[in-house]
């Protein structure tokens, strides 16, 4: 299902078709480019939430508790080959239903506590909804993996209805995330020697990694120990 050749707007595309073949072409592009636009949508409804938390935050703490956000949607040929992937059709609904992860929020921390603390703020929000909790963080994957992950249905407003759409939120530490990129290339590397041994190095990294993050979390209680 790619959309779009390379730099090649979809506009231009469809210049060259006949209405006929445009017809078919906007009846089946339309509802899916509309429902990107709603996830687009709902990530920035997400952003805007976790910002005012961390304004809020910063006012009475004198720090962030979240260093930065990166949010991403979904790429068609991705979207394609998990739907394959799942044995689902590929329709719009069905991208919908049973996709949770179109919209994906990340949220890098600088502390664990933090994570936990964005986390409950948001589950305690009374306009969105925690459909999934998987906790990386004290239930780590076998090879290292390490974070805090939530799906949350997150209402959008558009001029004619309110809208649940469900966001990935993901949540690590600084360290988990560096942990993660590197994690990811080597899932991408092909031809590497001796993929058992960078296996069980990174398994031993990401234990390192905890302890380390652990650590960094007590040496700031000490330092905020008496503080207001
Ligand atoms: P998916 O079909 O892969 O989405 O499975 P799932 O829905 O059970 O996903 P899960 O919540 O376990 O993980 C979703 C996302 O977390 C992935 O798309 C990655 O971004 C990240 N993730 C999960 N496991 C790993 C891992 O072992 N290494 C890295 N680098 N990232 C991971
Ligand atoms: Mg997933």
């Amino acid at each position: 299902m790619q959309l779009q050749k390379k730099d090649k707007p979809i506009t231009n595309i469809l210049e060259d078709m006949t209405p006929e073949e445009q017809e078919i072409m906007m009846g089946r592009v339309q509802p899916f480019l509309t429902l990107m636009m709603q996830y687009r949508c709902a990530i920035r409804e997400m952003e805007t939430k976790l910002h005012v938390l961390n304004d809020e935050f910063s006012m009475r703490h004198e720090r962030n508790p979240f260093e930065s956000i990166e949010s991403r949607i979904k790429q068609p040929d991705s979207i394609l080959e998990k739907m394959r992937r799942k044995g689902y059709r590929l329709t719009v609904n069905n991208i919908e239903e049973k996709l949770n992860d179109v919209a994906g929020v990340r949220v890098i921390c600088s502390f664990v506590e933090d994570i936990y603390y964005l986390a409950n703020m948001l589950a305690a929000q009374d306009d969105l909804h925690v459909l999934e909790v998987k906790d990386y963080i004290k239930n780590p994957k076998d090879n290292g993996y390490r974070s805090l992950h939530l799906i949350i249905e997150i209402p959008i407003f558009l001029s004619s209805e309110k809208k649940n759409m469900k966001v990935e939120v993901q949540f690590r530490t600084i360290a988990m995330d560096f942990w993660a990129s590197l994690d990811h290339k080597l899932k991408y590397k092909k031809n590497v020697k001796n993929p058992e041994l960078i296996v069980a190095e990174l398994k031993k990294c990401a234990d390192t990694i905890s302890g380390v993050d652990l650590r960094m979390q007590e040496i700031r209680n000490m330092m905020e120990e008496g503080e207001m």
